[in-house]
């Protein structure tokens, strides 16, 4: 069976800017984009060019520099929205404006206060008059994940009619189960008339922690693009993780579904990321987080030194990590310290080990974690009772 490409859709620069404290700067935008382009990305959503001058500037020169993704704007499904967007994108050689509209009742009974017929009418309007100036035209149905599923399928048949060529379906309060949502996904594979003709995409929101699993079974049940952002950050618990949805595929390849992300630029890029925001990754988090390839106990510990796949399903190399860490607590064994000594010039025997490990583990009761330089100073400790020579 031939593998498939998901698309991966960047919008680390548009959602995941939208973080409160999180505002860049163009400079800051186009070193980022700069690297999202390099990292293999299919589509950078560069930002909302009718929301602020200083937006509609960053999506200018985003446009000029990215060499080989396609550079998106996001609208409403608004005239002036779609105009200063076009605007905005005119220097971009793969140039994609991203508009669309609420469709789940709550939005078209609340937000917009009219009818679903209107509300179609409305989106077929937006994506024709996009149509006129760019040839890639995605459309989005916000809420889709509240949406009632054959409404959503009348919707996004009437958008293909019009032009559509990416069929975006947000689950924009992460409310979605994994099966849920990739329910959704294969209804409109299989009712949507013209489905042939566009892509279906997925674009989850983490606020029950999902956003991941629900992504992967998009794509399972046939979507063709992710929406993601690098670190996962987005309003409220934010999106989809990029390095999460793209490590699952490499590391799932019976799926037979890949990217065109290299891997191994991963780690760096969350660390520029999360530099210029100044939003810090928490060390526990998936791929990117500095615990990702750490360990600490003393049973794991003796099973890594042994065979890395022990307790690693990733080669941290593959993430650009340069390796797995053995981190010395008081839960760590008589392996890990006997590793670690030999990193920094101590090959011990198995009688300097026992006492060395005795001197450590006192050490490491007060300690929360034993580095290298308290490795020397053990030493020197065992030295001055004649037990060890360093
Ligand atoms: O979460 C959402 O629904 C969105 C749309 C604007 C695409 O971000
Ligand atoms: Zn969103």
């Amino acid at each position: 069976m031939s593998t498939d490409k998901v698309q991966i859709f960047d919008t680390t620069l548009r959602d995941g800017e939208q973080v409160p404290g999180c505002k860049l700067n163009t400079e800051q935008k186009l070193v980022i984009a700069r690297r999202l382009d390099q990292l293999g990305v299919d589509i950078i959503e560069a930002g909302f060019p009718i929301s602020s001058p200083g937006d509609f500037n960053s999506v200018v020169e985003i446009s000029k520099v990215v060499k080989n993704a396609t550079v998106c704007g996001l609208t409403r499904a608004v005239k002036k929205d779609i105009e200063v967007a076009a605007q905005a994108l005119t220097q971009a050689k793969r140039p994609r404006i991203h508009t669309g509209i609420g469709t789940s009742d709550s939005h078209i009974f609340h937000k917009f206060k009219t009818s679903r017929e209107e509300i179609i009418e409305r989106a077929v309007r937006a994506v024709k008059y996009a149509k006129s100036f760019v040839e890639d035209v995605e459309f989005f149905a916000e809420d889709a994940g509240r949406t009632d599923d054959e409404y959503l399928a009348r919707v996004c048949e009437e958008v293909i009619k019009a032009g559509a060529t990416v069929l975006n379906i947000p689950d924009t309060t992460g409310y979605c189960l994994p099966e849920e949502y990739g329910r959704k996904i294969k209804y409109l594979k299989e009712n949507v008339k013209g489905i042939e003709k566009a892509t279906l995409s997925c674009h989850c929101h983490n606020d029950l922690g999902l956003a991941t699993a629900n992504s992967i079974s998009g794509v399972i049940n046939g979507a063709r693009q992710i929406e993601c952002t690098i670190n996962g950050i987005g309003e409220r618990a934010g999106n989809t993780s990029l390095e999460e949805v793209v490590m699952i595929l490499k590391q799932h390849p019976y799926l037979n579904l890949d990217t065109n992300i290299n891997t191994q630029l991963l780690f760096s890029t969350s660390k520029m990321v999360s530099e210029n925001m100044g939003m810090v990754v928490q060390p526990n988090k998936a791929i990117v987080g500095d615990n990702a390839f750490a360990h600490s106990s003393g049973i794991h510990q003796d099973g890594v030194i042994k065979h890395r796949e022990t307790y690693e399903i990733i080669d941290p190399k593959d993430v650009g990590v340069t390796d797995s860490a053995i981190v010395l607590t008081a839960r760590s064994g008589r392996a890990a310290l006997a590793y670690r000594s030999k990193k920094v010039g101590y090959e011990l025997s198995k009688d300097q080990l026992d006492e060395v490990y005795t001197m450590f583990l006192t050490y490491a009761d007060r300690k929360k974690e034993v580095v290298d330089e308290d490795i020397h100073e053990i030493m020197k400790l065992c030295v001055s009772t004649n037990s060890i020579l360093a």
